[in-house]
């Protein structure tokens, strides 16, 4: 039996203006998936992960999460995803331990969810000094750190994680793959977005590939492999340049800047 999807999108289209960020995408994605979202820059990953949170509304088209539209059920929604956006929006005059303090009040979460926040800053290795210096403070990867953290806090079923290895360095990196595996054990879901292959590659179920808006392939590492017809030994790379016809692109470039001696 096919298990009922915990993100169903069908026919999403976007237009800011005269920009039609996304044009028709379907997505569909069970519990137990780790979903990479890949796609050249400005292909529609943000703003399908906006929408899928109820932070855009879609211009036509309609998205469930575990059942609730996001767009007019965002109390539903929100309950049940853990969201870090492209760029963390976070309370910068406030500490780490002040920060999850305040979203566990206005989630109405009870204090488990307060000792796991301290637990996987633990993890992170952000729980020293750092944890009571102002945000606005911290370096990068910490404020990273923290947005991640915060979105994981309260454990919901689905992560909706726009590039979130972002800043990370590479022990930071390693637990968050880990955490996203554990989660899915766990029957929850991931959708995630990246320009890392190596990433895509090593921690993703699905990978679906978004050019103009449009999901356009979609699959395992070997289904992607055999419809890009790469061959065997082929990196993610390769069949993700292959698919989006960018692969004459970089030749052509590269030949390009070789022979203008760059
Ligand atoms: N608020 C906005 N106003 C106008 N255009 C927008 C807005 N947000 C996104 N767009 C446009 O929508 C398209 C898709 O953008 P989006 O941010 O979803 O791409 P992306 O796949 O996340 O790209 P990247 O890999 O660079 O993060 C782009 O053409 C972008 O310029
Ligand atoms: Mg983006």
């Amino acid at each position: 039996m096919t298990p009922s999807p915990l993100v169903e999108a069908r026919d999403l289209v976007k237009e800011y203006g005269q920009v039609r960020a996304l044009d028709g995408l379907n997505l569909r994605v069970n519990p137990g998936d780790v979903y990479g979202l890949l796609g050249p820059n400005g292909a529609g990953k943000t703003t399908t992960l906006r929408i899928l949170s109820g932070l855009e509304v879609p211009t036509s088209g309609s998205a469930r999460v575990a059942g609730f539209d996001p767009a007019t059920q965002g109390v539903e929604v929100k309950r049940r995803i853990g969201y870090v956006a492209e760029s963390a929006i976070l309370y910068e005059s406030l500490t780490p331990r002040e920060y999850f303090e305040f979203v566990a009040s206005t989630r109405q979460l009870n204090h488990d969810a307060v000792a796991y926040a301290s637990s996987l800053a633990q993890a992170f290795d952000a729980e020293g000094a750092s944890y009571d210096v102002p945000i606005g403070a911290l370096s990068l990867g910490t404020k990273q750190k923290v947005a991640v953290i915060a979105a994981l806090m309260h454990r919901p079923p689905l992560l909706l994680l726009d590039e979130p290895l972002n800043g990370l360095d590479a022990k930071s990196s390693k637990i968050l793959k880990e955490l996203m595996l554990i989660h899915v054990e766990r029957k929850g879901a991931v959708i995630f977005s990246t320009h890392i292959m190596e990433v895509a590659e090593s921690v993703c179920t699905r990978i679906g590939i978004i050019n103009d808006g449009r999901l356009f392939a979609e699959g395992t590492m070997g289904e992607l492999r055999s419809l890009s017809g790469t061959s065997g030994g082929s990196s993610l790379e390769d069949v993700f340049l292959k698919l989006t016809n960018e692969e004459r692109f970089v030749e052509e470039t590269l030949e390009r800047l070789r022979s203008e001696g760059t």
